[in-house]
């Protein structure tokens, strides 16, 4: 299949396009390398044996998209591009509003006059707003409980009406978990701009010495162990599940939402374990406040993916660890190189 994956440069996108043209369709990426390195794509292409279309564009463009998909005559589009920081969308809600919401208006108007309307949508956990029970099921109620957390519910919401509203539309709605890990090559990988908020990347550039240690936001929480728990996927299973949507694109009727975790989840302290097995020492942390909005557990139910897609996660929390850390200890600066950071 021809495909155009937006935001292939970015974490995700960038272990989708490789899981994809590994799988042998064409990928056409779109992105405007705001929080990306086109180094990414080169070394996806160098993993692959197979080369890539690039077109550098932005969302916000309407006729950039309306040409690329007019001439493009793709079978699928997969959309990452989007931007995913929870506190910068509360200090600039008008910038995540007009990026993600806009620009899949855009994407979505332009796959329209183009008649292409297959679409796999990065939506997120985010969108079952304050978890009360788990696992979390896909018919659970949704609401949005930061800017970021509206933007993926406004365009879940944009996509049914539109699915609603004109018959041909198949459109999957994969709600991630908490995507973690790089590919086994340690070739690609996430990597943040500015200080990491998440704890995977944190604890690793902690453990490479970008910082002096681990905060653990709470260790009074209703848990096992009193730290927050939480779905942790690997990226290479995440960007298998993609492949599996574009390949069984035409069973989503209408827009249906899937969730895409391990089922399983697993507290700070388990993660931090595993994460200092991996790296061969005992990575420094201290007990820090409640981060404020932290739900105490948050997990997937994956039955509907098993269904749907015929996909389970496969690989465990030391392979996530594993892997993240050969990313992160052969690429101390991410894709940038010393001088450039
Ligand atoms: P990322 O920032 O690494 O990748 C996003 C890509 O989109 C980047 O390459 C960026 O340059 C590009 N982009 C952003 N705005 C653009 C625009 N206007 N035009 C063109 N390109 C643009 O993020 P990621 O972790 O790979 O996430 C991919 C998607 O998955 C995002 O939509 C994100 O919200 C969603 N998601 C991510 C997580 C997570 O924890 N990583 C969890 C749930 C959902
Ligand atoms: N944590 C720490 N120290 C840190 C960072 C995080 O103890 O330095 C803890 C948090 O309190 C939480 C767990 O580690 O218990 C995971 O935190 P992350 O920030 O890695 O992930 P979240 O589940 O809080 O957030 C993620 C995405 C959001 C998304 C949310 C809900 O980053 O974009 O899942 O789906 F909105």
């Amino acid at each position: 299949m021809r495909i155009l994956v937006t935001g292939a440069a970015g974490f995700i996108g960038s272990h989708t396009a490789l899981a994809l043209l590994t799988a042998g369709h064409e990928v056409v990426s779109f992105d405007n390398y705001s929080n990306s390195s086109q180094e990414s794509l080169a070394r996806v292409e160098k993993l692959a044996g197979e080369s890539l279309e690039r077109v550098d564009g932005d969302l916000r463009d309407f006729s950039a998209l309306e040409s690329l998909l007019k001439s493009g005559s793709f079978d699928v589009v997969v959309h990452f591009a989007g931007l995913k920081a929870v506190g910068e969308s509360v200090e600039k809600p008008l910038l995540y509003y007009e990026n993600n919401v806009s620009g899949t208006i855009n994407l979505l108007r332009a796959m329209q006059l183009a008649a292409c309307r297959k679409l796999v949508f990065s939506s997120s956990a985010t969108v079952y707003g304050e978890v009360e029970m788990n696992p979390i099921l896909e018919s659970f109620p949704l609401s949005a409980v930061n800017p970021y957390g509206a933007t993926k519910l406004m365009i879940e919401d944009i996509c049914r009406d539109l699915a609603k509203s004109e018959a041909g539309w198949n459109i999957a709605l994969l709600r991630y978990f908490n995507p973690v890990g790089a590919h086994e090559s340690g070739e690609i990988g996430e990597d943040p701009i500015g200080i990491p908020n998440n704890l995977m990347p944190f604890v690793m550039q902690t453990a490479v010495g970008r910082h002096k240690q681990v905060n653990i936001y709470g260790n009074d929480y209703p848990t096992p162990d009193g730290t927050g728990v939480r779905d942790y996927i690997h990226v290479v299973d995440l960007a298998n599940a993609h492949s599996r949507a574009v390949e069984k694109i035409d069973s989503f009727a209408g827009a249906e939402a899937v969730n895409l975790g391990t089922g399983q989840g697993s507290s700070v302290f388990e993660l931090l374990a595993a994460a200092s097995k991996a790296v061969g020492t005992e990575i420094p942390h201290s007990i820090a406040a409640r981060r404020p909005g932290d739900a105490a557990a948050v997990w997937a139910d994956a039955e509907l993916a098993k269904k749907k897609l015929g996909w389970t996660a496969e690989r465990d929390l030391d392979a996530m660890c594993r892997d993240h850390w050969r990313w992160q200890s052969k690429n101390p600066n991410g894709f940038r190189t010393e001088s450039e950071c």
